[in-house]
């Protein structure tokens, strides 16, 4: 069988750990030159070798997905190299555990600009190579806090809605340009960002133990599971289908039952 991305270049932001690395190597391994960028070079060029001792094509880019300049320039990189780009994944992100009275300006400001900010920055600067080609392809890494509110991230979950209202104006606006764009929504998933996460909890295990419980698959996702979805977007087993979000939680928000702390001030009278 021909390999879904033969003859693609892919840049790939978060790609140093976690769903990006994941999604970095399926994408080679389906016949991608793929950039990993991320602000932690040594981590994207030790996967860039793996990729490449495989067989695959790979380039290791240092970016802080923050700044546009530095996303401006290692998408010129990437498409000098290889002579075009035709796939974004706007994947990096990050989560600021913390009530949003206790929040500074700046907290808030850093995870718009990481989350949201820069998938704005990519089309600005990855459009004229889109244009190039007749069919190009974002994918937009958003979450299950893209539909619902998550405790103790308020900056998170903003970011996620907004990702998926980001992705449909992104699909309706550069539609006639062949650009197809669609956000991925994972649930828990087993990386280093879930784990830092847990960690801000007294018992990181029994925290994600108990959230299993009410996941309906009972399981954590593993990065590879959402790349599977973030591949399917980016070539044309996906055709026809844009502006649209797909929901990847093992069933997560199928649920309507919820687990409340047993009393809460609207209980009380008065
Ligand atoms: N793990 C989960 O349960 C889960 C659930 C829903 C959505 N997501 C989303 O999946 C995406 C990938 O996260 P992950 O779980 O693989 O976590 P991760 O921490 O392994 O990966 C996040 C990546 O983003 C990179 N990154 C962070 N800030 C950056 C910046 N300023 N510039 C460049 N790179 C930056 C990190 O270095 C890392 O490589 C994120 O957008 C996250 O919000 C994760």
């Amino acid at each position: 069988m021909s390999k879904r991305l033969a003859g693609k270049v892919a840049w790939i932001s978060g790609a140093t750990s976690g769903i990006g690395a994941a999604a970095a190597e399926l994408f080679a391994e389906e016949g991608a030159r793929v950039a990993l960028v991320g602000r932690r070079l040594e981590l994207g060029q030790r996967l860039a070798d793996k990729i490449e001792a495989a067989g695959g094509q790979a380039m290791a880019i240092g970016c802080d997905v923050g700044q546009e300049d530095q996303v401006r320039d290692s998408l010129a990189r990437t498409a000098e190299a290889w002579g075009g780009l035709q796939i974004i994944v706007n994947n990096a992100g990050m989560v600021h555990v913390q009530l949003l009275h206790e929040y500074s300006e700046s907290d808030w400001d850093r995870l718009m600009a990481v989350n949201v900010k820069s998938v704005f920055f990519s089309l600005k600067h990855g459009l004229s190579y889109f244009k190039q080609v007749p069919r190009s392809y974002m994918v937009n890494v958003g979450s299950i806090s893209s539909f619902v509110g998550q405790a103790g991230t308020p900056a998170y979950t903003s970011s996620k809605h907004a990702m998926l209202g980001l992705s449909r104006s992104i699909a309706l606006d550069y539609a006639a340009d062949g650009l197809r764009c669609n956000c991925v929504c994972p649930g828990i998933t087993d990386t280093p960002m879930l784990r830092e996460h847990l960690d801000t909890t007294p018992d990181p295990e029994a925290t994600l133990a108990n959230r299993l419980q009410r996941v309906p698959m009972g399981v954590a996702l593993t990065p590879l599971d959402v790349a599977k979805s973030i591949l399917f977007f980016s070539c044309e087993d996906s055709a026809g289908i844009t502006g649209t979000s797909l929901t990847v939680d093992c069933g997560y928000l199928t649920s309507a039952e919820w687990e409340h702390p047993g009393r809460t001030a609207f209980m009380e009278q008065g």
